[in-house]
């Protein structure tokens, strides 16, 4: 089965670090098709130039949050969900472009987290809805699934514990075929925080659907990690000085 990688990306600074990372670690995965979404009204530079370089089968789609949807100056951060429509215009290509694909899986993998290459070994065969923990996330070490004879019976989580799917986006990937099947289901982008994930699969599955991986949900193989703002105040007095970027240099 391919796997189908759903990753909303946007334009800043660390934009190409990101991508080059994720592109690195999704060309040691077999049969996967990377779908980048850039947070857009068209595709970046940065995307179309590492996309081009990954030596992956890939399709760049772009989908601009509308204004309405965006954080706001001031608003914190947490207020507004990210990457929402972007990954609701990747399930619409799907749908559109592979309902044939039966078998296929579909994985929403952010632009920053770390990734195990075995991860991606885990959700290869899905029925439905596989899940595995996600380290580093929910004010944890780990959240995931717990599992009692080979279900999914509770769940580790200490933050509004009584989510539907208390999971985060990096723990599951569902079978194609429930999209298809389920023509409705998509992210809510007025979904209440931390509900993003609940508002997909509430439409999907119920939770003794769930299919435990990682040995039972022991293993972590995606963390939640994020990276930090980079510090530029040197480039403003830089570029007055005429040192600015050369042009010559990708960034
Ligand atoms: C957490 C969750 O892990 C995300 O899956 C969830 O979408 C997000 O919160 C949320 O609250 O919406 P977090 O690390 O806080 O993730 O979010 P980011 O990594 O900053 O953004 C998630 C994805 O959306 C990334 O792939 C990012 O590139 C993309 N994004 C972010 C956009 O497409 N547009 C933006 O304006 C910001
Ligand atoms: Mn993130």
């Amino acid at each position: 089965p391919t796997i189908y990688v759903v990753t909303p990306t946007y334009a800043r600074p660390e934009q190409r670090a990101e991508l080059t990372r994720l592109s690195q670690t999704l060309r040691l995965v077999p049969a996967l098709h990377w779908l980048l979404v850039e947070d857009a009204r068209t595709p970046g530079v940065v995307a179309t130039e590492v996309l081009a370089k990954s030596g992956l089968i890939y399709t760049l789609l772009s989908m601009e949050t509308p204004s309405e949807l965006r954080h706001r100056p001031g608003e914190p951060i947490w207020v507004r969900a990210r990457g929402v429509e972007q990954r609701n215009a990747a399930v619409t290509w799907l749908r559109r472009e592979r309902a044939w694909d039966t078998t296929a899986v579909v994985y929403f993998a952010d632009d920053d987290n770390t990734y195990s290459v075995e991860l991606f070994k885990e959700m290869r065969y899905t029925s439905r809805v596989s899940v595995w923990p996600v380290g580093l996330v929910g004010g944890l070490l780990y959240e995931g699934p717990l599992v009692r004879h080979g279900q999914v019976t509770a769940f580790r989580t200490a933050w509004k514990p009584q989510r539907p799917f208390p999971l985060d986006m990096a723990a599951f990937a569902v079978a194609l075929h429930l999209l298809i099947i389920h023509p409705e289901a998509q992210f809510d982008p007025a979904a209440e925080r931390g509900l993003l994930e609940s508002s997909l699969l509430s439409s999907l599955v119920s939770r003794a659907d769930l299919e435990p991986r990682a040995e039972n949900c022991t293993q972590i193989l995606v963390w939640h990690t994020r990276t930090e703002k980079p510090k530029l105040k040197h480039e403003e007095e830089m570029a007055r000085r005429g040192h600015g970027p050369d042009p010559n240099v990708k960034l």
